[in-house]
């Protein structure tokens, strides 16, 4: 089995609507938001699409046990991702929150990282202007980031450009 799956949240915003992008440019992909990912979901698949948007550290924990990332993030706990290939995008404003710009990739990467995930869709920082990010390691973010609020104009041609990248990668 080699099938790919693309898991989002949350919905009906920027981060849906770059999940169907991707999926779109990804070609064959299932897709499913991340209240509805099983243990199955974690088992049948073995490459990974996962995206997020940021809302802040404080609000991240202050909806601790609202969001559905947190339970995901239990379950996935539970596995060893060895043999699985995980790319990541991430949504973010670096003009409003410069100084947390795409944190929300960050903590999603920490997770697939706890569980051993081969991480893919690295993406470099040139072209962006913040001051500080979880997702930032060097000159690279740990996945694709988005700013739909400030470089909206841009997010086509990354998505077109990362797809290529990570169907190489995985
Ligand atoms: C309350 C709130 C907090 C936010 N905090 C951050 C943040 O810490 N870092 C960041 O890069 N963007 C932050 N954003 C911007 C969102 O991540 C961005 O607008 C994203 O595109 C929203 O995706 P959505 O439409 O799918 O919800 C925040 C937005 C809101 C409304």
């Amino acid at each position: 089995m080699n099938k790919t799956v693309l898991i989002f949240w949350p919905k009906g915003g920027n981060v849906e609507n770059a999940a169907n992008m991707i999926a779109k440019e990804f070609g064959e992909i299932d897709i499913v938001s991340v209240d509805k990912v099983t243990e199955d979901t974690l088992v049948q698949y073995n490459k990974f699409i996962v995206g997020t948007s940021s809302l802040g550290a404080e609000t991240w924990e202050g909806t601790k046990n609202k969001s559905p990332w947190n339970a995901f993030i239990t379950i996935l706990g539970k596995h060893d991702f060895s043999n699985k290939k995980v790319a990541l995008f991430g949504l973010g404003d670096q003009v409003l929150w410069p100084s947390n710009f795409v944190d929300g990739l960050g903590t999603i990467y920490a997770a697939f990282v706890n569980v051993k995930a081969q991480m893919v869709g690295k993406w470099s920082t040139e072209g962006y202007d913040f001051t500080d990010s979880k997702a930032a390691e060097g000159n690279s973010f740990v996945g694709l980031a988005l700013d739909e609020d400030q470089q909206a104009e841009l997010s086509e041609e990354r998505i077109q450009a990362w797809v290529k990248q990570i169907k190489e990668e995985f």
